[in-house]
């Protein structure tokens, strides 16, 4: 299996900390120092998780040199679907006329992008389908408390999509291992409380404001660092590399000092370490492509290179993929 392609879409709308500063009581050098965000996009009212994901989606598409009818299957990872059901794949699948494939959303927040991008790869290599589109879609502004200055700093909204390919030739096989966990003891130090079933939406869920992303910032902390450096420890060890053979090492962007507290542990330098936080924010199931697009477009991420894709999210959900890259 291989990536054929790749590419990422933001809204234009930018929203800075020093606009953060005027809804909360917070400060662009707290944000920067506690997170390393300088800024982030957001969509406008009315644009949805599937519109952001139609743009990467349809790029991404063309990029691989196919049409919508090639693609087979489509995963949308999201946290932030358009709507409880249909799922956001049915949408996009009907905005981008992908008129053959069937597809699904998956749910692992912060992870979502490396459990579709496995999942994806599976069904490709079992022969499922030829070509299939794997999406990591957010729109956090939408669950995100613009009064609570503990979360509202934090995320963005993103989008990036790329195409995972059957390849002809053993050396094209791009996807080489992976490795995921789920810890579901944590799943209340990051969740949104209300509008499934264990509280259906209510005038009391939304006036005690639970509609919104809760975080103990602190626990998610501890975790992301401890097991963004476990996972991809195993996943190197079980493959005989060292943290020096990576050429890349690909974080989900949650906050720079997860980031570089966990590359230090696993002794990745420095200089192989990807982060692109500070222009986006925590766009959940996108940081992995905007992080990789930007590599791509600066150079530092080549064909040919050995990358490791690593993440944590809300769950908890633990993920890394070890991949050279084809494009
Ligand atoms: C949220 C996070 C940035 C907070 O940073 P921290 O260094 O742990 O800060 P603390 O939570 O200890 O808070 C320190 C103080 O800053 C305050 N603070 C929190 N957010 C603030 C903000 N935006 N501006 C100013 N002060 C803020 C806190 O209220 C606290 O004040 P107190 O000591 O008077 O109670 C950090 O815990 C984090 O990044 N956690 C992981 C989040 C994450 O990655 N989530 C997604 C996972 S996929």
């Amino acid at each position: 299996m291989t990536i054929a392609s790749l590419s990422t879409y933001v809204p234009p709308r930018v929203l800075t900390n020093a606009d953060l500063e005027k809804l909360v009581d917070t400060s662009n050098e707290w944000i920067l120092q506690r997170t390393g965000i300088h800024e982030r996009h957001i969509v406008d009212p009315g644009v949805t998780t599937s519109d952001l994901a139609k743009e990467a989606a349809t790029e991404a598409i063309s990029r691989a040199g196919l049409t919508p009818d090639d693609i087979g299957l489509i995963v949308v990872g999201t946290v932030t679907p358009d709507m409880l059901f249909p799922s956001t794949a049915c949408l996009l699948q009907n905005k981008i006329g992908a008129s053959r494939a069937w597809g699904f959303d998956l749910s692992a927040a912060c992870s979502a992008f490396t459990y579709s991008l496995t999942t994806a790869t599976q069904i490709v290599a079992a022969g499922g389908t030829d070509h299939a589109l794997v999406v990591g879609a957010d729109v956090m502004s939408s669950i995100i408390d613009y009064r609570d200055r503990t979360t509202c700093v934090l995320f963005g909204d993103g989008a990036g999509a790329v195409v995972v390919s059957a390849a002809d030739s053993q050396s094209a096989n791009v996807i080489l291992d992976f490795e995921h966990e789920i810890d579901g003891s944590g799943s209340h130090a990051l969740f949104m409380p209300a509008g499934g079933s264990a509280r259906p939406a209510s005038h009391e869920t939304v006036d005690q404001r639970m509609h919104y992303v809760k975080q103990d910032g602190g626990t998610v902390f501890k975790f992301a660092v401890r097991k963004t450096e476990e996972v991809a420890r195993r996943l190197l060890e079980r493959n005989g590399l060292t943290p020096e053979s990576l050429d890349l090492f690909v974080s989900h962007q949650a906050n720079r000092r997860i980031i570089m507290s966990a590359t230090e542990k696993l002794g990745v330098p420095q200089e192989k370490v990807i982060i692109n936080i500070e222009r986006f924010g925590n766009t959940t199931a996108a940081t992995i492509p905007l992080a990789l697009n930007d590599a791509m477009l600066s150079g530092r991420l080549k064909k040919g290179n050995l990358v490791l894709l690593a993440s944590v999210g809300a769950g908890f959900t633990v993920g890394a993929v070890l991949l050279r890259w084809g494009i």
